[in-house]
């Protein structure tokens, strides 16, 4: 099995002992995770990055206007000239939907589900720089990708850790080490969510995150009642045609509670509805913008396939698919569709390949729902022509 393959990029244990022993559990300090890595993206371009209006950016000042200043980007040439020596951080997010060599290093994590991948942040720090103590509600693989580290770890922590008054930053106001660790280029430390962390820069160095996420249980029940109720007409009511005299009037009784737990069952326990919405919401895009569609004639598509054109994934778009009772769901950037079971291989390539064309396109080249898919797809802005 390739999942019990010892992995580099996990010190040398497989995918099956890191998930068993440490994913969601525990920290792991793996040196030379990826040996001799590079950085594919210089100070000066995280720096640049942070200029663009659509580009998310934050820096972190420790002694700003007032103790771990934030600022959000876009920033301007004249942020960096004032900014001090020492002790600050920028953060830009979801490089990986900017720069194709930065969403290449997620390969490395293809040992875990691509829906729970958030994106790629990348920091730059100036000696001394950091963002303070705190906890994440994610796991994170934190990679070395130039200068030096010192990562500090401590407490598992919750909700009611103490913070630190501040009105962007959740910085703890107690922070109880328990190991620490220099990171060189290529060094990675994995944390499971809610442990404190707290990094800071030996000299001028760069970080990448690579963020997981998991929706609270708080979005799953607002999030999938709010699509499930779309779906119920007004005279679908609570019912009580069982009903037997009552003895006192005002008294909430045993039986109303179990209806409304039957009401709660027939609907929550709708498999099929779960998954389309559970497969919409984990493909929303985290910049809807960025996955803009565009006009085109199925028959202006068709030819342009045959003519050779080449179709890739928008950085920005997010697909899934699965497998129900009655075929097969694709999710593509928090649109479903129900396809027929043949089209499995396709969707595994639309949602893996490189690229699409007329070579790995040919089994499906003459298949009607093969084609109005990819039409589909490139109208709604998730596959795009390369040479756009
Ligand atoms: C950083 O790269 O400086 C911050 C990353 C983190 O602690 O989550
Ligand atoms: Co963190």
């Amino acid at each position: 099995m390739t999942s019990d393959i010892p992995l580099q990029v996990l010190g040398g244990i497989s995918a099956r002992q890191f998930l068993r022993d440490y994913w969601q559990k525990k920290p792991l300090l793996i040196r030379q995770a990826i040996p001799e890595f590079q950085s594919p993206i210089s100070p000066d371009e995280l720096a640049g990055l942070s200029l663009e209006e659509e580009v998310e950016s934050r820096l972190v000042i420790e002694r700003g206007d007032r103790p771990w200043e934030l600022r959000r980007g876009p920033f301007s040439e004249d942020t960096y000239q004032q900014l001090p020596e020492k002790d600050w951080t920028l953060l830009v997010q979801a490089v990986d939907q900017l720069v194709p060599d930065v969403a290449d290093l997620l390969e490395h994590f293809r040992f875990l589900p691509n829906w729970r991948i958030d994106d790629v942040m990348i920091s730059y720090a100036a000696p001394g720089g950091g963002v303070g103590p705190h906890y994440d509600n994610y796991d994170v693989f934190l990679l070395q990708a130039h200068g030096k580290r010192r990562w500090r770890i401590g407490q598992m922590c919750d909700s009611d850790s103490p913070l630190l008054p501040h009105d962007d930053l959740r910085i703890l106001a107690d922070f109880q080490g328990t190991d620490e660790w220099v990171l060189e280029p290529g060094d990675m430390l994995y944390l499971p969510p809610r442990l404190a962390h707290f990094g800071t820069a030996e000299d001028a160095c760069m970080t990448y995150s690579v963020g997981f996420r998991a929706p609270s249980a708080a979005e799953v029940l607002t999030h999938f009642t709010d699509f499930l109720a779309q779906f119920l007409p007004d005279e679908e009511r609570y019912g009580d045609a069982d009903l037997q005299p009552v003895e006192d009037p005002f008294e909430i009784q045993r039986d109303a509670l179990e209806r409304l737990k039957g009401l709660l069952a027939e609907h929550m326990g709708d498999e099929r509805l779960l998954l389309t919405w559970f497969g919409q919401f984990m493909t929303e895009p985290r910049y809807p913008e960025r996955v803009e569609g565009a006009e085109l004639a199925l028959a202006d598509f068709r030819s342009a396939i045959r003519d050779g054109a080449v179709l890739v994934r928008n950085p920005s778009a997010r697909l899934a698919w699965s497998e129900v009772d009655i075929g097969l769901l694709l999710f593509a950037s928090g649109q479903s569709r129900l396809l027929p079971a043949g089209l499995r291989d396709l969707l595994r390539l639309v949602c893996s390949a490189d690229a699409l064309h007329v070579d790995n396109l040919s089994p499906w080249v003459d298949n009607e729902d093969a084609r109005t898919l990819l039409w589909e797809l490139v109208k709604q802005g998730s596959l795009e022509f390369a040479d756009e």
